[in-house]
């Protein structure tokens, strides 16, 4: 596997047109979004799209995201291209939103994991956009992440995940958003999120004025009851594969507080201490809280108060957790009713799981 490191802001034309051709001739490309690393293969193309599915050791029923360089390019991958969805890609194109349309019937089945559907995303980062137009394909790209592990935000992430499951890696250095795109099902008279993300629900209703439609969180039950613990679904696809438990979680345990349950914490702490369950490291990723002059060997990780910045840092928190060995994180929840934080809350809570 090589590291090929890009210049973020004007990546240089002969690496991503190297970078282009591997993806051209059926190779797997590692690239950085403004979300998270995406491990990129020609979309279009049902082997390489397998060769995503067997690096990553992702079940066959949970679809991929389609990249696109422009709306456009976008539109020709669909059956049928919403209104909702020509709104949302003018206000948030290029940017952390993926639309789920009507599946044009050339994109193979793979990609879709038979889903009449198909997803597609115009990401927001010069490397993503040079390399997507140097392709001139369509690009199926999942997080560059084992299957269930977090989703990495920076190049060395991705390589200690993946590592020679990928042959190339585009080094852009750290993803500005952090968490993964908004997913909207734009397939029904309603615009369903289906994953959330730093993209909330108040900007995707201002975008959508006048066209009568009504913006809806997917139910957790409409999701869980057609899905399993990371295990196939029961009766076929389901609707938003994506909302699997256990996802973006490090290997050791995580117990989620609310805010400012400070005392809940060290009694959680104080009561494994006491339980001698494990001798691994415990870290905390705090807001307000902070116990760190206790007795207590854990190692804090101060997290920032707001939404954006709290997102780009926390898979980064995650994987440092993972480096180290941690048998426990503790993590103090961002606050409850404030839907800036739904992104993070969704990722938190999946974490928890
Ligand atoms: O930010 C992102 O979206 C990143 C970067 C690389 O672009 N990609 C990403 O891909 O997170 P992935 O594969 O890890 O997540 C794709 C999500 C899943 O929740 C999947 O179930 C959903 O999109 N999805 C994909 N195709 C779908 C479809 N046809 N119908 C419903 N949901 C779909
Ligand atoms: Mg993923």
């Amino acid at each position: 596997m090589t590291v090929v490191p890009v210049n973020p802001l004007h990546p240089e034309p002969h690496l991503i047109a190297a970078a282009a051709e591997q993806l051209r001739a059926g190779a797997l490309v590692a690239f950085p979004t403004e979300t998270v690393y995406g491990l990129g293969a020609n979309a279009l193309d049902a082997e390489a799209v397998a060769r995503i599915y067997a690096a990553k050791g992702r079940p066959a029923w949970n679809p991929v995201i389609a990249h696109v360089p422009s709306v456009a390019a976008a539109k020709a991958l669909a059956r049928h291209w919403p209104a909702t969805a020509q709104r949302l890609a003018d206000a948030f194109w290029p940017g952390p939103l993926t639309l789920v349309v009507p599946k044009a019937p050339h994109v193979p089945g793979i990609a879709t994991a038979g889903l009449d559907a198909v997803a597609v995303r115009m990401p927001n980062h010069p490397v993503a956009l040079a390399l997507l137009e140097a392709a001139a394909r369509p690009i199926a790209a999942p997080s560059a992440n084992r299957f269930t592990q977090i989703s990495p935000t920076t190049a060395a992430h991705v390589e200690r995940s993946l590592g020679d499951r990928v042959p190339l890696i585009l080094d852009g250095g750290p993803c500005a958003v952090g968490i993964e795109s908004t997913v909207v099902d734009c397939t029904g008279e309603d615009v369903v999120i289906l994953r959330p993300g730093m993209l909330g629900r108040e900007s995707l209703e201002a975008a959508l004025e006048g066209l009568g439609v009504v913006v809806k969180h997917a139910t957790r039950r409409a999701v869980s009851h057609q899905l399993g613990d990371d295990a196939a679904p029961l009766g076929g696809a389901p609707r938003s594969p994506g909302m699997v438990d256990r996802h973006y979680a490090p290997r050791a345990e995580v117990w989620l507080f609310e805010t400012g349950q400070e005392g809940e914490m060290r009694q959680a702490l104080a009561q494994r201490r006491d339980d001698h369950v494990s001798d691994k490291p415990v870290v905390a990723l705090v807001r307000t809280v902070s116990f760190a002059r206790d007795a207590t060997p854990v190692q804090m990780l101060q997290m920032p108060g707001d939404p954006q910045a709290y997102a780009r840092e926390l898979y980064a928190a995650l994987h440092h957790a993972d480096g180290i060995d941690a048998g426990l994180v503790l993590i103090e929840a961002p606050p409850i009713n404030d839907s800036a934080w739904d992104g993070v809350r969704d990722r938190l809570t999946r974490a928890a799981r």
